[in-house]
C-alpha cells in the first residue's frame, strides 16, 4: 500500500529538490568560551536587539517546526522521509545552540521574558488545531527562514562588525536552513496531493500572509521592547530599527521579491538552486560533522 502511494505520488509529481542534495547536521557549538557581550552586533543598539528578539524565537519555534513535520514523516516516499531525519537533526540542533545564545543575552543583562512568552502566544494558536494547520505553517514559516538565511549569506554587511562568535552562528544556521529549505515543503506537497490545487493555493497563501504578519509585527515589537532595555525609546528607537531592516542593510526590503515568488503558480523553494552561498562552508570549518547521540535521539 505504502509502495503503490509512493509510486502514485512519484506520476503525479516531480519534485524540484536537487536529486544531488545532501542535507548535513553539523553539530557545533557556539560562544561556549568567551563571556557574553551585550551589544554584540557592532555595538549596535537596534543590530543586536533584532537579531537577539529573533533567536528568541527559535529554540521553542524550531522544537514546533520539528513536531509539524516529524508527523507526516510515516508513509512519506523514502527520500523525503530521510530528508525529514535530517531536517529535524539540524533544527534540535539550531534550537540548542539558539538557546545557548538566548542565555548569553540573558546573561549580559537582557529580559527575554516578554518575547519568550509572545512565541508561546503565537504557538499555541495551532496546537490544537489538525496537524495540516501546524504543517502549513511551518512550511510557510521555512521559506521566511531561507529567504533571510540567503539574504544574510548573500551580503556581508548584514553581519559586518559583528562579534566573531555570534556571526558563525548565524552563518551556520543561514547554511543549514538553505540546505533544508525543501523538506516541509515537499512534506507539505506529500501530505495535500489528494487536494484541488486551488485550495492547496488557497490555504497556503492566507497562511503565509498570517505568519508574515505575525513576524514583522511581532519581531518588530520585540526589537522595540529590547532597545527600551537599553534605553532607547520612542521615535529615536523606531527610526533606528525601521532604517536597518528596510533601508540599510536593509534585509526585510531585500528579501520581498523571494517572499513575493511563494505566490506564484508551480512554486518550490528549490526553483532558485542558491547552493552556491554554501559553496566553501563545510572547507572552511572545523567541526564535528557527526551530530553526538543526544541530538540525533532529540530529533
Ligand atoms: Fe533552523
Ligand atoms: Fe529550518
Amino acid at each position: 500500500m505504502c509502495k503503490l502511494l509512493y509510486f502514485m505520488f512519484m506520476s503525479t509529481m516531480t519534485l524540484p529538490t536537487p536529486a544531488d542534495l545532501t542535507i548535513t547536521p553539523r553539530d557545533r557549538k557556539f560562544g561556549r568560551d568567551t563571556p557574553p557581550a551585550r551589544l554584540w552586533h557592532g555595538k549596535r543598539v537596534e543590530a543586536t536587539a533584532i537579531y537577539n528578539a529573533l533567536s528568541t524565537t527559535f529554540p521553542k519555534g524550531e522544537a514546533y517546526f520539528v513536531e509539524s513535520v516529524r508527523r507526516f514523516r510515516d508513509g512519506a516516499p523514502p527520500k523525503l522521509a530521510q530528508e525529514i531525519k535530517a531536517f529535524t537533526t539540524q533544527e534540535a540542533i539550531h534550537s540548542r545552540e539558539h538557546d545557548a545564545f538566548n542565555r548569553r543575552a540573558t546573561q549580559s543583562g537582557y529580559d527575554l521574558t516578554k518575547l519568550e512568552q509572545r512565541v508561546e502566544f503565537r504557538l499555541a494558536l495551532t496546537r490544537e488545531r489538525p496537524p495540516i494547520v501546524s504543517l502549513a505553517a511551518t512550511m510557510a514559516l521555512e521559506h521566511f527562514t531561507a529567504i533571510l538565511a540567503h539574504e544574510l549569506l548573500a551580503d556581508p554587511r548584514h553581519l559586518a562588525g559583528a562579534d566573531r562568535d555570534a556571526a558563525d552562528l548565524w552563518r551556520w544556521h543561514a547554511v543549514e536552513e538553505i540546505e533544508h529549505k525543501g523538506v516541509a515543503y515537499d512534506a507539505w506537497l506529500f501530505a495535500t496531493r489528494d487536494w484541488p490545487r486551488r485550495k492547496r493555493w488557497k490555504v497556503k497563501a492566507k497562511v503565509m500572509l498570517l505568519v508574515t504578519r505575525n513576524f514583522v509585527v511581532d519581531r518588530t515589537a520585540g526589537a522595540l521592547e529590547l532597545m527600551r532595555q537599553d534605553g532607547v525609546t520612542g521615535l529615536r528607537a523606531w527610526a533606528l530599527l525601521l532604517w536597518y531592516l528596510w533601508v540599510r542593510p536593509g534585509m526585510f526590503r531585500k528579501i520581498g521579491g523571494a517572499w513575493f515568488k511563494f505566490f506564484l503558480p508551480g512554486f518550490h523553494p528549490w526553483k532558485e538552486d542558491d547552493r552556491h552561498l554554501l559553496a566553501g562552508y563545510d572547507a572552511s570549518a572545523d567541526f564535528d560533522q557527526t551530530p553526538k547521540r543526544k541530538v540525533r535521539n532529540a530529533a
